[in-house]
């Protein structure tokens, strides 16, 4: 049973394409950060694809409709993007924390956003436990490309429930990793391989690639955004987007195949079969597309 309140008025939603190797790429390059030390390229990526997903959600970072939230968790905040910009909106929010494994690079814009800061652990182990905190005392709590990060999804659900307030919302978002043409899904093919390989060492692990879909099981209430393989200029919304994923031009999924299979006993030429097919795969098509899900919950008042 969801363990969320369906709401009868949500609008968009989004996700993002981030395997678990990206995530583990992403932790390093974030370690590399500390001190302030950020790798500008890194950095540059991550900017333009929080300006990507943010424009495919209508130049929404969130779809939660808060009212004067006083608390908010961004779970699995890498850079802070999403933290910073909820620090902006919610002047009056006394707390907004943005949690990371790894810790969080300082930005020049920090000094003028007070309410914003950074805790650097497990978000797991720490809600409820960090004198910061206490269960009971969200009023949101946000997560967005976390798919390769967590293992125990329900569990997640359970520990985001405790840590919100009756009647707070929680939103995720992040990319199904799976591809369609017009509707009909596209992994059955041999140069699909790859795909289907990731996938099946990420169920071993207990990831869920299709997280994103079936969130809607435990909290009701997801979108679906499109993101084209074809760049459409009439749907501007889309047009960052699909730059970020078409011919995979900064390698998220050329770097996780690797990663993905290892341990599956492939041969290196078998791997890197699987990466030269994934590049035509995820090429420009007409009616080819991903979704971007973002799913919203609310915890009942009572
Ligand atoms: C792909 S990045 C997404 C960053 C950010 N949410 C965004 O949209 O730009 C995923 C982040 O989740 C963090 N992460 C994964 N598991 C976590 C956990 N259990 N607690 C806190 N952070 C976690 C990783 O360190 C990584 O920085």
């Amino acid at each position: 049973m969801p363990i969320f309140s369906p709401t009868s008025k949500l609008h968009l939603l989004p996700t993002g394409r981030f395997l678990r190797s990206w995530a583990n790429q992403t932790r390093l390059c974030v370690s590399s950060f500390d001190k302030s030390v950020p790798s500008t390229i890194e950095q540059n990526r991550l900017t333009k694809q929080h300006y990507a997903l943010k424009t495919r959600l209508g130049n929404h970072v969130i779809r939660a409709p808060l009212q004067n939230p006083s608390t908010i968790l961004d779970i699995g905040c890498g850079t802070g993007p999403v933290t910073r910009e909820l620090g902006a909106l919610y002047p009056s929010a006394h707390s907004i924390y943005g949690i990371d494994l790894s810790p969080v690079p300082l930005n020049s814009t920090d000094g003028s956003i007070p309410n914003v800061s950074f805790i650097c652990g497990d978000a797991r182990k720490i809600m409820g436990l960090d004198p910061r905190l206490p269960t009971g005392t969200a009023d949101f709590v946000f997560s967005r490309l976390l798919l390769c990060g967590m293992t125990d999804w329900p569990g997640y659900v359970g520990d985001v429930f405790k840590m919100v307030k009756p009647g707070g919302w929680v939103e995720r978002q992040d990319f199904e990793e799976m591809f369609y043409l017009r509707g009909e899904k596209m992994d059955g093919e041999k140069e699909w391989r790859w795909l289907r390989e990731c996938r099946r060492c990420d169920r071993g692990e207990g990831i869920d690639l299709d997280y994103g879909r079936n969130t809607r099981g435990y909290m009701l209430d997801a979108r679906q955004f499109v993101v084209p393989y074809r760049r459409d200029l009439e749907r501007p919304e889309t047009e960052a987007v699909s730059k970020l994923v078409i011919g995979d031009p900064d390698g998220y999924f050329w770097h996780a195949i690797p990663r993905m299979v290892e341990g599956l006993g492939f041969k290196d030429g078998e791997v890197r079969e699987m990466q030269h097919a994934m590049k035509k795969c995820v090429a420009e098509e007409e009616g080819k597309y991903q979704i971007f899900w973002s799913t919203i919950g609310r915890k009942p008042l009572e």
